[in-house]
């Protein structure tokens, strides 16, 4: 795994940035960027400095979700960094939000990586216990990018229970496994829908998928998250329930990374940790 303290091989601007923790989905459209954003403000809700960055350079989302304007980069010189957006105490940079820069929707390869590499790397993130990547749906070059020249610390994977999501993810998790990289668990999105007047709950896509995925790689599951009504996609972090799940999730992620710390300071080969 690439040590995120290797000097030489990082650049200064992402230094004094802790862990970076990579979430993953081979699918689309599963909720990778709502439990990014959901993850950050739990992170920063117990106090720590957190940045999100949203890796998808075609379709950038969190500029979207945060209701927030592109700015103008016109006049940055080669060594100077992009002031990231500062919202609710939360550094966010996102393709979307650097007018000028729409990607053409061939781009492949060396430009998607230099895209990426630029976001991250052009970033004045300053001090960060932990900086959430936000990455598109896929196993391609922006994966690539992400787990080989980032020094990610570990990741984490999205799903729905259904056997489409499931079958992708796996895709995704076998990629992850076969780059070295630590995954600290799975997310198991949409798993349910429970209208607020009933008992019973509704398994619209399936049920469990994510946990069989978790017995075969030997991953954690994380949490079932419910699909919830919702009348604003701003609100989404204000919803009680998945509020507390993501409590829940980012506690188990600090700890998975500080297990994988320990490994790696006493010379264990990291593979998919925890348990
Ligand atoms: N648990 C949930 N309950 C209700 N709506 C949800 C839930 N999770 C995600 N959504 C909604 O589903 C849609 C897709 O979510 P999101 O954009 O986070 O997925 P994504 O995996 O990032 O997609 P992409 O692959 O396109 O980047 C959004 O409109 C989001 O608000
Ligand atoms: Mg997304």
């Amino acid at each position: 795994m690439t040590q995120i303290n290797d000097k030489l091989r990082i650049p200064k601007n992402i230094r004094k940035v802790k862990n970076i923790v990579g979430v993953f989905s081979a699918k689309g459209g599963v909720g990778k960027s709502v439990i990014s954003l959901q993850i950050a403000t739990a992170l920063k809700e117990k106090g720590l400095r957190v940045g999100l960055v949203d890796t998808d350079i075609y379709g950038p989302s969190q500029s979207v979700m945060l209701n927030s304007s592109p700015v103008e980069l016109k006049n940055l010189k080669d060594d100077q960094l992009i002031k990231p957006l500062v919202k609710d105490n939360i550094k966010f940079m996102s393709m979307g939000l650097i007018s000028g820069e729409k990607m053409p929707l061939i781009a492949r390869g060396p430009k998607v990586s230099g895209a990426i590499m630029q976001l991250l790397f052009k970033t004045d993130w300053g001090e960060l216990d932990y900086l959430i990547i936000d990455t598109p749906p896929g196993t391609g070059d922006a994966q690539l990018t992400l787990l080989q020249r980032i020094p990610v610390t570990t990741s984490l994977v999205v799903t729905t229970p259904q056997n489409v999501s499931i079958s992708d993810c796996r895709r995704g998790i076998e990629m992850i496994n076969k780059l070295n990289q630590p995954i600290s668990g799975l997310i198991e999105n949409m798993s349910w829908f429970q209208p607020d007047d009933q008992q019973k709950k509704y398994y619209l896509f399936g049920k469990d998928g994510a946990k069989e995925l978790a017995r075969e790689y030997s991953l954690e599951l994380l949490a079932q998250l419910p699909l919830v009504e919702l009348s604003d996609e701003s609100k989404i972090q204000d919803h009680p329930l998945l509020k507390s799940e993501f409590v829940k999730i980012s506690d188990k992620l600090m700890e998975s990374i500080k297990i994988l710390k320990k490994k790696k300071s006493i010379g264990i080969p990291q593979a998919n940790i925890i348990k």
